[in-house]
């Protein structure tokens, strides 16, 4: 099949690699040129596993190409899939201004029938202000073409985003039309073989699954979260408690660790978005509400921690490990370790900050700043340092000489906020040891 990508951000570089891998003749389209460019070149602009050598291999294969002109995406493609950003407006509600941007390039460039798809995510109600948007802009030039808009949300993780795309657990798609059913099976075909995948329901029941299952995940973690802040209070290890919860299968053992709280582009933004739209329904939601709060509080925990272990935090230097907002990322956005670095300057600390593959936007988002070091590795984070703080757990932070740190770490304080030590050996080594709800804590 002939398919546009419209955006090429994750879901839209992702989406347009795996599908042209399968076969299908892909464009993905951006309206900055300069990203365009750089992929050109065979540059992948974001990290993600995996995702360079699929774009290379198909590039190479002439299955994916990319532009930067709209008419080219538009009468190129039979399916044209939205999949720009949608950040949070001021009030916390989803901003349609790019999506609706690219409905608006599409009624003005088709001279066809088009399935424009909505993989963005998008609030319940989205395709149809789409739908008026393209009818608007075919009017606007006296055009009168057919064309379909369903939707199909993404169910992808940063980090094993190909994974997701490919082994999915379901492919959504909000349509009522048969021949729109008919279209998404042929196009999602190779990646539903052996068993169906493909959920068919009403446009806006597509919309809100995708709000929902973000939401519900959230939850999950929100809820541990304020499981383990009682359980340093009562002197229990909320490990325990997350080990014997979990074997409950109605529970799971997925999405129950505790932490520094969520963050990335998708849960804090789509809690919020969800929010809004309960409000603008005329319902006050108040788990939702309750969600975010004990994530904004969580996110502040690592910073409370270790005032209350070293008191005075003016002058001291903290060691930081791991910035991206979890592993195999180096996306910081609404990451726990802003919250801490940022409550660490105001308080006149110093950070010396390590993540494997977040440096570059580490000093994007801060520049060059006297109360910020960042080190080629995790043993020169420590050097000097009065304490250590774990705000990410990558893999190669899970083995450590701890008889080593006791000796670097001037105050011997860890701050652990993912709870990938055990006090035990943390305090064998002669250090103060702050997990996330782990009796020790106090
Ligand atoms: C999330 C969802 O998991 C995807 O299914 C969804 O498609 C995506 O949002 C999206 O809407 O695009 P992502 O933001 O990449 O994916 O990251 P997750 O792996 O879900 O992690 C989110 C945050 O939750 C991280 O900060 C992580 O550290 C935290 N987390 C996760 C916990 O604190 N505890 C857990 O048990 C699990």
């Amino acid at each position: 099949m002939h398919i546009s990508v419209f955006g090429t951000g994750y879901v839209g570089l992702v989406a347009g690699a795996c599908l042209a891998e399968v076969g299908h003749q892909v464009v993905c389209m951006d309206v900055n040129a300069e990203r365009i460019a750089q992929l050109e070149t065979g540059e992948v602009p974001i990290f993600e596993p995996g995702l360079s050598s699929i774009v290379a291999h198909n590039v190479a294969a002439g299955r994916l190409r990319f532009t930067s002109d709209a008419a080219t995406a538009v009468n190129e493609g039979e399916l044209l899939f939205i999949a720009v950003g949608t950040p949070s407006d001021e009030d916390g509600s989803a901003d349609l201004r790019y999506v609706l941007e690219v409905a608006r390039t599409i009624g003005e460039h088709m001279q066809g029938y088009k399935l424009v798809i909505d993989k963005s995510t998008v609030p319940v109600g989205t395709a149809e202000k789409v739908t008026a948007k393209i009818t608007a802009a075919l009017e606007a030039r006296g055009a009168n073409h057919a064309f379909n808009v369903c939707s199909n949300p993404e169910f992808m993780k940063e980090g094993a985003a190909i994974d997701d795309f490919t082994r999915g657990a379901r492919i959504i798609v909000g349509t009522e039309s048969e021949g729109v059913k008919q279209r998404m099976r042929e196009c999602y075909a190779p990646y539903n073989r052996n068993h169906d995948k493909l959920m068919f329901m009403s446009v806006r029941a597509a919309e809100l699954t995708k709000y929902a299952a973000n939401a519900m995940l959230a939850t999950k973690i929100s809820f541990m979260n304020e499981i383990a802040n009682l359980a340093e209070r009562l002197e229990v290890d909320v490990e325990d408690v997350r080990r014997g919860i979990g074997s409950d299968p109605r529970i799971g053992y997925h999405f129950i660790y505790p932490g520094c709280g969520y963050g990335g582009s998708c849960f804090p933004k789509d809690v919020q978005a969800l929010e809004r739209t309960a409000h603008q329904y005329g319902y006050t939601p108040q788990l939702l509400s309750a969600v975010e709060a004990v994530n904004q509080r969580q996110k502040h925990t690592l910073y409370t921690k270790l005032e209350s272990a070293l008191g005075e935090l003016e002058g001291k230097t903290i060691a930081v490990w791991g910035l991206a907002f979890k592993p195999d990322t180096d996306d910081m956005r609404e990451a726990p370790s802003r919250t801490l670095m940022e409550a660490l300057w105001q308080a006149g600390a110093r950070v010396q900050a390590f993540d494997p593959e977040a440096m570059a936007e580490c000093r994007r988002l801060y520049g060059e700043r006297d109360d910020l070091v960042l080190v080629g590795d995790r043993i020169q984070a420590v050097k000097g340092a009065d304490a250590l703080v774990i705000c990410t757990e990558w893999k190669e932070f899970r083995s450590v000489d701890f008889a080593w740190l006791s000796e670097q770490l001037k105050a011997k304080v860890i701050v652990d906020g993912r709870n990938l030590y055990t006090p035990e050996a943390v305090q064998g080594a002669g250090m103060r040891y702050l997990g996330v709800g782990r009796s020790s804590t106090e």
